[in-house]
């Protein structure tokens, strides 16, 4: 049995302990935001926050949760409404395909929590590893320096 905290509750899983946390997450326990894109850790769309840092779930065995915090997407929502940084992204309008947007906020969100007031370049650097292939990027490094400016 896994046990974790996914977006503040309590879960527990009886699966094999190598099953694919982005799998688990997606297939059985309702966490929609983390995609899968290429299942190789190169894409990043499928980033979710352990213990607040982030790691690629598509790779990550089920036990590597075991008695972590992970956060998806959903878990930066306040009082059911959109984060600081989601609604940043929504402000700007910051996704196309928006396949890749969950990965990339909570990259961001990353970012945010350890330095609160980043540069255009620490964006880009930290938003490197994770593909946008439709042109938003631009935008997506406003909604980032947005949000860090209402911080
Ligand atoms: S799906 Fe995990 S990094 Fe691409
Ligand atoms: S918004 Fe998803 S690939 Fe660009």
């Amino acid at each position: 049995m896994t046990r974790f905290t996914l977006n503040g509750r309590a879960v527990q899983v009886a699966l094999p302990s190598g099953e694919p946390l982005l799998q688990v997450l997606a297939n059985d326990l309702g966490a929609d935001g983390p995609k899968y894109g290429c299942g190789k850790a190169q894409c990043g769309s499928c980033t979710v926050l352990m213990d607040g840092n982030p790691v690629r779930s598509c790779v990550l065995p089920l036990s590597a949760a075991d008695g972590r915090t992970i956060t998806t997407l959903a878990g930066l929502a306040e009082g059911g409404r959109p984060g600081r940084l989601q609604q940043a992204f929504i402000d700007e309008q910051a996704a196309q395909c928006g396949y890749c947007t969950s990965g990339i906020i909570l990259q961001a969100q990353a970012l945010l929590q350890r330095n609160p007031k980043p540069s255009d370049a620490q964006v880009r650097a930290a938003l490197d590893g994770n593909l946008c292939r439709c042109g938003a990027h631009n935008r997506i490094v406003r909604a980032v320096l947005r949000a860090a400016k209402g911080a």
